[in-house]
């Protein structure tokens, strides 16, 4: 249960804090991926498709160049490391596999709806008691200063991939 944070300025230190800001990601690609299991239009799925691919890619850079060393660095936890890397390669090779085809491809749902399961198991590993996330708030990590760090890295790809 999180603890009410005090109301001055925590607004501005949330919104720059690095845990929370890949927190926020999980949560958006998770409504999209909900959103692609329950769509009948092929359209809109590959419209979905697409916004999740994007997200996870920049997502999956902004934690591989940025929060993990910091994570390696501040907590020397190779175990908890090298399992993130080994689940991102895989999630980056069904990424690229949707990314070539199209719902008229007869696997393409079946490739999102992998993609969503090893997504979920990623986000768990982070996420729960003992993962990645909890033990970087106890460690001496400035999670601030990361998130810093990794807001003008994403703003600096999206940017990017919209003039790609
Ligand atoms: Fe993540």
């Amino acid at each position: 249960m999180a603890a009410k944070k005090p109301r001055s300025s925590s607004r501005a230190k949330r919104a720059t804090d690095a845990v929370a800001m890949l927190k926020a990601d999980h949560r958006q690609v998770e409504g999209w991926f909900a959103q692609f299991s329950k769509s009948r239009s092929d359209s809109k799925k590959q419209a979905l498709a697409a916004q999740i691919c994007a997200a996870l890619t920049v997502h999956t850079a902004l934690e591989e160049e940025i929060f993990y060393p910091a994570f390696l660095a501040a907590t020397a936890d190779k175990d908890l490391h090298h399992e993130a890397i080994v689940e991102h390669d895989g999630a980056k090779k069904l990424i690229a596999q949707i990314g070539a085809t199209t719902p008229a491809d007869e696997y393409f749902d079946a490739k999102v709806t992998v993609l969503s399961e090893m997504i979920k198991h990623h986000v768990k590993e982070e996420e729960q008691r003992g993962g990645m996330f909890s033990e970087a708030k106890k460690s001496k990590m400035d999670l601030e200063a990361l998130g810093e760090q990794m807001l003008t890295r994403k703003r600096a790809l999206q940017t990017g991939r919209q003039a790609a």
